[in-house]
C-alpha cells in the first residue's frame, strides 16, 4: 500500500466520487456530478424537492437500482473498494455484511404469513454464516438491541401483529444483522407518526454513536434531519446545489434553492408550500440546460447562470454550493432551526 493511503478509521466507509445515474436505458440522465462521503459513526442526510433524485443516489450506493437505470459514469467505494463494476451475485456478499438497508413501507419487505423473529435469524445466517441455534441467540440480541421489549414474545409475532413502528425496528435489525458499516435509510421514518418517529430517529442515533455506524438518511423533514445528521446533501432537479455540516446549512444557507427550502419549511409541510415560495416548476427530469439548473426560479440568477455549467465551489469549511452569483447573494441566517445540543 502506498504511504498516504488514509488511515482506516478517517476513510469514509461510502464514498460517492462524481456519480452520473441514467434512467430508461441510457437515454435519461436523471442524476450527474454526486459526490458524497459517509464516515463511520456520522450521519449525512439527503434533501431536496420530490424527483430530485436522493432515492437513486440511495439505491446506486446499495446496487440496486432498478432495471433501465445505470451508474453512467463516476465511482462509488465502500471502505476504499471501488464497487461500481460489481454483478448481483458480488453485491449479495456486501449486502448485510457492509451496508444494510431500510425504506419507507417496513411491511413490505416481509414475508406476512412467518414470525419476524424467524425472518431475523435467516437475515443473522445469511450475514454471518451461524448455525441455526446461535444464529437464533444473536436475533433475540437484536430484537432487544433495537429496543423491542419482550423480544422472545415479539420473536413469534407475524408482521400483522406489530406497529408500523416495531415494523420498523425489526427491519433496522434485519439491516444491521451482519454489523455492518453503513445503513441507508431512505424515508425510513416518512410514514411513522412523530412520536414514533423520534424514536427510531433516537435508536439510529444511539447505533451511531455506540457501533460507529455510519448512516445515509433521505427525509423530507428538515426538523428529523436537524435531530439525526451531521452533514446534509442539498439535491435539486438531479445534482447537488449545496452540502456542508447540518449547523452551517440549516442557519446560514447559501445557495438560493437552499434558503427558498428552508423559507418553505418554516411554513410548515415544505412539500405542499413548495411554489407559494418558489415560483415556477424544476426542469423536467434529464433536461439539458445550459447553466444553472435553477436559474429559471432563481430570484438572482443572471446571464452568466444561464450560459455554462456551474460548478460546485467550497466556500468555507466543507461547506460547498454550485451558485456563480455567491458574492452577490446575501447571507441568510436562519434562527428556524436550531440543533438541540447533544
Ligand atoms: N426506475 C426508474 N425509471 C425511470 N425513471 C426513474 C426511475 N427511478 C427514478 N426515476 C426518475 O429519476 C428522477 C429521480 O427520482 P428519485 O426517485 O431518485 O427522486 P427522489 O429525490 O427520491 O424523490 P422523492 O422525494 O419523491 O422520493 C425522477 O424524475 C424519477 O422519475
Ligand atoms: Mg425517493
Amino acid at each position: 500500500m502506498s504511504t498516504n493511503t488514509p488511515p482506516l478509521e478517517t476513510r469514509p466507509v461510502l464514498d460517492l466520487a462524481d456519480v452520473a445515474i441514467s434512467v430508461q436505458d441510457g437515454t435519461i440522465q436523471a442524476v450527474r456530478g454526486v459526490s458524497l462521503q459517509v464516515r463511520r459513526g456520522s450521519s449525512v442526510g439527503l434533501v431536496g424537492e420530490s424527483g430530485s433524485g436522493k432515492t437513486l443516489t440511495c439505491r446506486a450506493a446499495l446496487g440496486i437500482l432498478d432495471r433501465g437505470c445505470r451508474v453512467e459514469s463516476g465511482t462509488i467505494s465502500f471502505g476504499g473498494t471501488d464497487v461500481s463494476g460489481l454483478d448481483p451475485r458480488q453485491w449479495r456478499a456486501i449486502h448485510g455484511r457492509r451496508v444494510g438497508a431500510v425504506f419507507q413501507d417496513p411491511g413490505s419487505y416481509l414475508n406476512p404469513s412467518v414470525p419476524v423473529g424467524r425472518q431475523l435469524t435467516e437475515a443473522v445466517r445469511a450475514a454471518t454464516g451461524l448455525g441455526r441455534r446461535a444464529a437464533r441467540v444473536r436475533a433475540l440480541e437484536l430484537l432487544t438491541l433495537v429496543g423491542l421489549r419482550g423480544a422472545e414474545h415479539v420473536y413469534r409475532q407475524i408482521p400483522g401483529e406489530l406497529s408500523g413502528g416495531m415494523l420498523q425496528r425489526v427491519l433496522i435489525a434485519i439491516a444491521i444483522a451482519g454489523d455492518p458499516e453503513l445503513l441507508v435509510a431512505d424515508e425510513a421514518t416518512t410514514a411513522l407518526d412523530v412520536t414514533v418517529q423520534a424514536e427510531i430517529i433516537e435508536l439510529l442515533r444511539r447505533l451511531r454513536d455506540e457501533r460507529g455506524l455510519g448512516i445515509l438518511f433521505v427525509s423530507h423533514d428538515l426538523g428529523v434531519i436537524a435531530e439525526l445528521c451531521d452533514h446534509v446533501v442539498v439535491f435539486y432537479a438531479g445534482e447537488v446545489v449545496e452540502t456542508g455540516p447540518v449547523e452551517e446549512i440549516l442557519r446560514r444557507p447559501r445557495h438560493p434553492y437552499t434558503q427558498a427550502m428552508l423559507r418553505v419549511a418554516s411554513l410548515g409541510d415544505y412539500r405542499r408550500r413548495e411554489l407559494e415560495v418558489i415560483p415556477g416548476q424544476p426542469p423536467s427530469v434529464g433536461e439539458r440546460i445550459a447553466g444553472c439548473r435553477f436559474a429559471a426560479r432563481c430570484a438572482y440568477a443572471a446571464d452568466e447562470c444561464r450560459s455554462e455549467a456551474i460548478e460546485l465551489v467550497g466556500i468555507g469549511d466543507q461547506h460547498d454550493v454550485r451558485c456563480a452569483r455567491i458574492e452577490e447573494i446575501d447571507l441568510v441566517q436562519s434562527d428556524a432551526w436550531q440543533k438541540e445540543s447533544a
